[in-house]
This record gives C-alpha cells, structure tokens and sequence, in this order.
C-alpha cells in the first residue's frame, strides 16, 4: 500500500491510538456546533412545545418558542436552523396559494427570528408538501407531479422566503430546472446575496416517515415520490444532478438521506468540491433514539459517531435533529 511504511515492530499502529492526546493529534477529521444546522418543527399556538410521539425528543413548537430556540442555537455555535411548517387540513389546498402567503407560518417564524437572532442564519423549504392537498412536492394532475407548473409555484414561495429575510433557501422538491428558475427570480427581485443550498440528490425514501408525521403530511400523502425523489440504486445520477444544480446557480449542495448514502457524498465532494452538505433524515434520527429508549445503544456515543461518519465521508455540515444535543455534548467535552 504505502511502500514508505515501516513492518512490525517498526510500525505498530496501536502508538498512535494509545491516549487521547495523541489521539487527538493524529485525528483526521473534526466535528464542532459550526458544522450543524438544527432543523425545527413550526406550529400555530402560543408557548406550545407539542412531542412528535415518532421522533423522541423532537418538538414542534410555536413561533415564540422557535425564537426560544433559536437563542438556544446561537448560544451554542449552531449557526443556522432550518424551518419547517406542521400544517392541517386548513392550510392545504390544490393551487397551494398557503406557500406564498407573506403571513404563512414559516414567513413569520423567519421574520421573529432575525427579529431577536440576526445573525443566526435561518434556512427554509421550498416544497408544496406542507400546502398541498395531496401530500405531494409538486401540483397533480391526473396521475402525475407536472414539473413546469410547479416551479412557477415554487420561484412564488422562494420569493415570499427572500422577503421575509430568509439567508438560505433550500429546494428539496426535486423538480427540474427550479434551481436556475428560483436563483433568476431571487437575482430580479434584488435577493442576490440569498444562499441556494440545492437539496441535489434526494432519494424516494422510506426513512422520511417521522417527518411526514412530524409536518402532517402522512395522512395527506398518496401515493409515492418516485417520479421525482431518486432512485436508491444510483449513484451516477446524483453527479449529474449536482452538476445541474451548480450550473443553475446553486451555492451548496444536500445529499439526502444521510447514513445510508455515505458513500454519495463522499463522490459529489471529490467530484466538485462544492459545499456538501448530509441530511440527517428523521428516520435515521428515530432509529438511533428507538434503539436508545430500548437500553440497546449509548445514544450519546451513537449520535456523535453517526455526525462523524459525515465529517469522515467529505461533508461540511450536517442537518441534523440532534444538532442542540450534539453541540451541548462538544461543549461539554470540549
Ligand atoms: C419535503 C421534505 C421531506 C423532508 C424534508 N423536506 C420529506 C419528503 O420528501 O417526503 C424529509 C426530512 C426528514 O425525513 O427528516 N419536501
């Protein structure tokens, strides 16, 4: 392998592993809160922290106490959290006109938080999923998510986004041609500075599932995301659609989920070099917790080494539920 390598006894690698400081010397890759970003679950009401009974730990809280959160955050190094809207059956509605409302749940969760937090960044969505009667990324018709439609849709809910002071959109519709449609429309409306951090490669997933409970969506859902999620058998596909993507003006790049497709986010950072960024989806997140609850995982130990994994594999950061518990572990053990 590598002739410059000594043979045993000269090499005995088990020096290297003999105590932390050494350890921590020789250490490859790096974990801190900077590489986190928290994804958090916006409801209606007032001072309501409401359990999501799939995601143990994981909240959907009122706007006030996002902000809450949010100062949490920031106290702890995270520098960004990612917002997303539990919507009912009132918000969803087939021309989804709830995602370009100025005043819907996530606008106003964004303005209350650069409001108390400016310098915290604040990532959204951009999806129909939490508007649409269906469940659904993108409009139906008939038996098909038609693509050209929904961006129009889409380059309407970035817009609304952007002028509720949002710092980093992140696309996770899978629709063709929104990234060079969004980044156009931001570039008209004055937002040049807006981030598109480009959810590129996103599989039609079964580790979604806490989430569509999380957001409401599971009741809605019908059918599958197939005709625009991707298929979990490729893996030269996620290169072309993260080349898309950068060529359409996208800043940063998501492979999604996140454990499972290591092994893509190790090609698109070698491939681009481009921001890589893991989503630490809510499956993977239930799994380790259900595991955890069972006595059957240290979940602490667990959830640092499942965050490493990204780190070792080329990502630059992670979203991850864990994010608040990760960075008060890092703070804690330095
Ligand atoms: C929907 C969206 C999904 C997630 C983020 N945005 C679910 C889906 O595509 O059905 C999943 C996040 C998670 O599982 O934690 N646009």
């Amino acid at each position: 392998m590598h002739p410059v390598q000594g043979r045993f006894p000269a090499f005995r690698p088990r020096r290297l592993r003999r105590g932390p400081a050494i350890r921590a010397l020789v250490s490859e890759s790096t974990l801190s809160p900077s590489d986190l970003i928290w994804p958090i679950f916006v409801r209606a009401g007032e001072d309501v922290e409401e359990p999501v009974p799939s995601m143990p730990g994981v909240v959907r809280r009122s706007i006030d106490r996002v902000v809450h959160a949010a100062r949490e955050a920031a106290d702890l190094g995270i520098p960004a959290v990612c917002l997303f809207p539990y919507t009912g059956a009132e918000d969803r509605s087939a021309d989804c006109a709830e995602a370009w409302n100025p005043d819907n749940l996530s606008n106003r969760a964004t303005r209350a938080i650069k409001d108390a937090v400016p310098h915290l960044a604040v990532m959204t969505d951009v999806a129909l999923d939490p508007y649409s009667d269906t469940g659904h990324d993108g409009f139906v018709r008939g038996d098909e998510i038609v693509n050209d439609a929904t961006v129009e849709a889409l380059v309407k809910q970035a817009l609304s986004q952007a002028e509720a002071g949002v710092d980093i959109i992140g696309p996770s519709d899978m629709m063709d041609g929104r990234i060079g449609a969004i980044r156009a429309a931001l570039e008209d409306a004055g937002h040049s500075h807006v981030v598109l951090l480009s959810y590129a490669a996103k599989y039609a997933s079964a580790f979604y599932g806490p989430f569509r409970d999380a957001v409401g969506a599971s009741g809605a859902l019908k059918g599958d995301k197939k005709t625009y999620q991707m298929d979990p058998a490729n893996t030269d596909e996620a290169l072309r659609l993260v080349a898309r993507d950068l060529d359409e003006g996208a800043d940063m790049v998501m492979v999604k989920p996140g454990m499972p497709y290591l092994d893509i986010c190790r090609r698109v950072k070698d491939a681009f070099g481009t921001p890589t960024f893991a989503y630490q989806v809510s499956g993977e997140y239930a799994m380790i917790q259900a595991a955890v609850q069972n006595g059957w995982l240290d979940g602490e130990r667990a959830m640092m080494e499942s965050l490493m994994a990204f780190k070792r594999a080329g990502c630059d950061g992670i979203l991850t539920y864990f994010a608040p518990q990760a960075a008060r572990r890092m703070a804690a053990h330095g």
